[in-house]
C-alpha cells in the first residue's frame, strides 16, 4: 500500500511526538526530515556538497538536537541547492511501499501534495518554547527567543517556507495532552484508510 501521511508545523509542535506514534500505530516508515537539515547544518564546510553527500553517519551524530544544531538547520535549509539534494529522498520515501509518515515544514506542500494525510501541527510560541526548555535547559528567555527566530526563517523564506497546506488538518496542541493530539490524528488516518477503501 502507498499511503502517506504529511505531518508539517513550527518547531517543538509535537510533531515528531505524534509521527512516531502514528507510524508505529499502522506499521507505516517514519522519516524525521528536520534531522536531514540538522545533520547537514553539522556537517560543516560547504552545506551545498554536505546535502549530495549526506550519509547514514552523519544522521547517527550524537549532536543534533542541541539548539545550535537547530539554528545551523534553518540556515542551511534557507539555501535552494539544499533542498533540491535532498528532495528526491524524501518523495522516495513518502511514496515507498508500506506506507510512511514524514514529519518536517514542507511534506504537505512541496515534498508530497498528494499525501492521504495532511497535518500541520501547532502550537503557542510559548508552549513550544517551554516543551524546548525541558529537553535542553539552559537560559529559558533564550530558548523563547531562539524558537521565534527560528519561525520566522522558516516561514520567510523564498524557498518552500513554512505553511499549512490548503488541504491540512489543523491540530492545535497548546492546551491538549499528547495522547488525545495522537488520538486525532490516529482517527484522521482511520478515516482517510476508510475512504480509500469504501
Ligand atoms: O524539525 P527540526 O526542528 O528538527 O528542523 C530543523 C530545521 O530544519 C527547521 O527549523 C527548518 O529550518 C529545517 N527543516 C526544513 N524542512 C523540513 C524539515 C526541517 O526546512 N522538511
Amino acid at each position: 500500500m502507498i499511503f502517506t501521511v504529511a505531518i508539517d508545523g513550527p518547531a517543538a509542535a509535537g510533531k515528531g511526538t505524534i509521527g512516531r506514534a502514528v507510524a508505529a500505530r499502522f506499521g507505516f516508515a517514519h522519516l524525521d526530515t528536520g534531522l536531514l537539515y540538522r545533520a547537514v547544518g553539522a556537517k560543516g564546510g560547504d552545506p551545498v556538497t554536505a546535502a549530495r553527500t549526506l550519509c547514514d553517519a552523519d544522521l547517527a551524530r550524537d549532536d543534533l538536537r542541541t539548539l545550535a544544531a537547530g539554528q545551523a538547520a534553518s540556515q542551511v535549509a534557507a539555501i535552494p541547492d539544499v533542498r533540491a539534494a535532498l528532495l528526491a529522498f524524501q518523495r522516495r520515501f513518502a511514496r515507498s511501499p508500506g506506507g510512511a509518515v514524514l514529519d518536517g515544514r514542507d511534506i504537505g506542500t512541496v515534498i508530497c501534495p498528494e499525501a492521504e494525510v495532511k497535518l500541520y501541527i501547532t502550537a503557542s510560541s510559548a508552549a513550544r518554547a517551554h516543551r524546548r526548555w525541558l529537553e535542553v535547559g539552559g537560559d529559558a528567555t533564550q530558548v523563547l527567543a531562539e524558537v521565534i527566530e527560528r519561525d520566522a526563517r522558516d516561514m520567510g523564506r523564498a524557498d518552500a517556507p513554512l505553511r499549512a497546506a490548503e488541504d491540512a488538518i489543523v491540530i492545535d496542541t497548546t492546551d491538549l495532552p499528547v495522547d488525545v493530539a495522537i488520538a486525532l490524528a490516529v482517527q484522521h488516518v482511520l478515516q482517510s484508510i476508510a475512504r480509500l477503501n469504501g
